[in-house]
């Protein structure tokens, strides 16, 4: 199976607010080809969730086009071929993991691929033992990582991650960035990784997008020229703390200017 492509043309946005619009996005182009992975990097409140909620159809652009495996994002979203990892974990509070996990089976009315598939999953986020425990049972990083094996569910073709282990810590983020780059190597969806973290971004990306203030525009579209399969070595090479560090260039003068 394939994956997807997800493309933005000239896509605008915005926010009313009080009666005020606010823009969030003013005429954004990005092609995200089929079996990318591209990491978005950009300031708090530029637009980076709008952007991926727009992805999967949950809000509709003012003007321009979106397309999802050339179809309309939001029934692309319905044929299940559409993964999703949203920043809050959004698990259902009454449900515990197991079932949280299920969910996106019961909203397509179909079963899982094998009897141990939600097993599998519980095991690759580490979360054996908690298979019947509610999200209030559990700490923010193992409900982030209920979702990230929630969006894996189905096997998507396009898989959308917005900040999908900012509560992690290092070393939990670090093993699950192996794991992203596993599950991507093997099935290739086109993956559009939302975060804020920059040597994250470069571990796993095929090209890091900058995204400016808001109305966010792309102020830099970096390939990451590192080969595949990436070593967890990588963060320790000079070259890559060298591209972290252009990178950041791009992001501190935004940072600064938001602040102001
Ligand atoms: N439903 C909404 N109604 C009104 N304003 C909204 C809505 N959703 C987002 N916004 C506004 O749009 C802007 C962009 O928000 P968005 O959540 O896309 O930012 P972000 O880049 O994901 O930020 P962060 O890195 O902090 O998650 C913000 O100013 C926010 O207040
Ligand atoms: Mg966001």
């Amino acid at each position: 199976m394939q994956g997807l492509p997800l493309s933005f043309t000239g896509v605008k946005k915005a926010f009313q607010i009080k009666g005020q619009a606010l823009p969030v996005l003013d005429g954004l182009d990005l092609n995200c080809p089929a079996g990318s992975f591209t990491a978005l990097l950009g300031p708090s409140g530029c637009g980076k969730s709008t952007l991926l909620r727009l992805a999967l159809g949950l809000e509709l652009a003012d003007a321009g086009t979106i397309l999802a495996g050339n179809e309309n994002p939001a029934a692309m979203r319905k044929t299940g071929a559409v993964g999703v990892a949203f920043q809050d974990a959004a698990l259902l509070p009454w449900r515990n993991v197991e079932d949280n996990i299920l969910l996106p089976f019961e909203v397509l009315g179909r079963q899982p691929d094998s009897p141990d598939h939600i097993g599998e999953l519980i095991r690759l986020v580490g979360l054996e033992g908690f298979e019947k425990a509610r999200p209030a049972e559990l700490s923010g990083g193992m409900r982030q990582r209920v979702a990230i094996a929630r969006s894996l569910a189905t096997r998507p073709r396009l898989l959308l991650m917005d900040e999908p282990f900012g509560a992690l810590d290092l070393i939990l983020r670090r093993q699950m960035n192996l794991e992203l780059q596993r599950i991507w190597s093997a099935a290739r969806p086109t993956t559009l990784l939302i975060t804020h973290g920059v040597d994250e971004a470069v571990y796993l990306a095929d090209r890091v997008i900058v995204l400016s203030n808001r109305p966010a525009g792309i102020l830099a579209n970096i390939a990451i020229p590192f080969e595949r399969p990436r070593a967890p070595a990588l963060f320790r090479d000079p070259e890559f703390h060298k591209l972290c560090d252009e990178i950041s260039a791009w992001l501190e003068p935004q940072a600064e200017a938001s602040s102001r």
